[in-house]
């Protein structure tokens, strides 16, 4: 049974990711910096997920320790989907660009750029060891084009210019990947639950913006915002073989919004 290594496993997207790849047959190894919740979110899915790792992904080698701990009890691992970040642990404030400070801008670069560099440098190669493989990077509609304004999004700037790393060095490794028989694409998720605010608190606060400022447009066409699983049925999809022919792509999960 293949075996898959989903980062920031108890978050939102993380924890749905992983959902969906049980479901779909794959043995999931899930590792966040919060090991504790990792553990809860373990047993919520049940057999499918067969380890839960406490893993700061912005150590190198930590991150490599982990994924050959993994490969050694659980391998082979021929699946990896990058989902940690958010702005839960790097503590930002909001402010137009100029206002950003190096030290804030390394701490983005540092989750949600550096990490995904680390994941697949640690895991490409057991990938390549089996022959066969897929990664999934969450970039998001920010990376895809910059912005949103920073009224919007913290430090919207520095976040568009991460998640377009993100896509480009998915990109790059896809065409390194490809000929050893390991695909590699990208999700963009778009205005999407996560654990710190459930859809309800983002309904909430998508009310309040509308009576300040009406029409702000911020509402997918398709009238409601992401759930963790509309992201981990789209990650599931890149990851199965029904994807056999789709790599270096980055699949726009924003419900249509990053289109006004
Ligand atoms: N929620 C959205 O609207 C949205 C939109 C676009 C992209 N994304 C991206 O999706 C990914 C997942 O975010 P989410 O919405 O599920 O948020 P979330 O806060 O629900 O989950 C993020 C998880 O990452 C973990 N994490 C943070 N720093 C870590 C680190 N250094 N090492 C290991 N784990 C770490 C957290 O503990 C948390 O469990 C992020 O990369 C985020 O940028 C989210």
């Amino acid at each position: 049974m293949a075996t898959a290594i989903v980062t920031g496993g108890a978050g939102a997207i993380g924890r749905a990711c992983a959902a969906a790849l049980v479901e779909d047959g794959w043995r999931v190894v899930l590792a966040d910096i919060d090991g504790a919740e990792a553990e809860k979110v373990a047993s919520d899915i049940g057999a499918g997920v067969v380890a839960a790792y406490g893993l700061d992904v912005t150590d190198f080698a930590a991150v490599h320790d982990i994924a050959a701990r993994a490969q050694a009890r659980h391998g082979p691992i021929t699946g990896l989907v990058t989902a940690a970040g958010g702005g839960r642990n790097i503590a930002l404030t909001n402010g137009p660009f100029i206002e950003t400070t190096p030290d804030e801008w390394d701490r983005n670069i540092e989750v949600h750029l550096n990490a995904v560099y680390n994941s697949c440098h640690a895991v490409l190669p057991l990938l390549f060891e089996a022959g066969k493989g897929a990664i999934v990077n969450t970039a998001s509609g920010a990376g895809l084009r910059g912005g949103p304004p920073h009224l919007r999004q913290r430090h919207a700037s520095v976040y568009s210019a991460c998640k377009a790393g993100v896509i480009a060095l998915t990109q790059a490794i896809s065409q390194e990947a490809g000929p050893k028989g390991v695909r590699a694409n990208c999700i963009a998720p778009g205005r999407t639950e996560t654990r710190a605010k459930p859809i309800e608190e983002m309904e909430r606060m998508q009310r309040e913006e509308e009576a300040l400022k009406p029409g702000s447009g911020r509402a997918s066409p398709l009238g409601r915002f992401g759930r963790g699983r509309d992201m981990g049925d789209a990650a599931a999809f890149l990851m199965s073989d029904r994807a056999g022919y789709i790599t270096g792509a980055c699949l726009d999960v924003t419900g249509g919004i990053r289109l006004h």
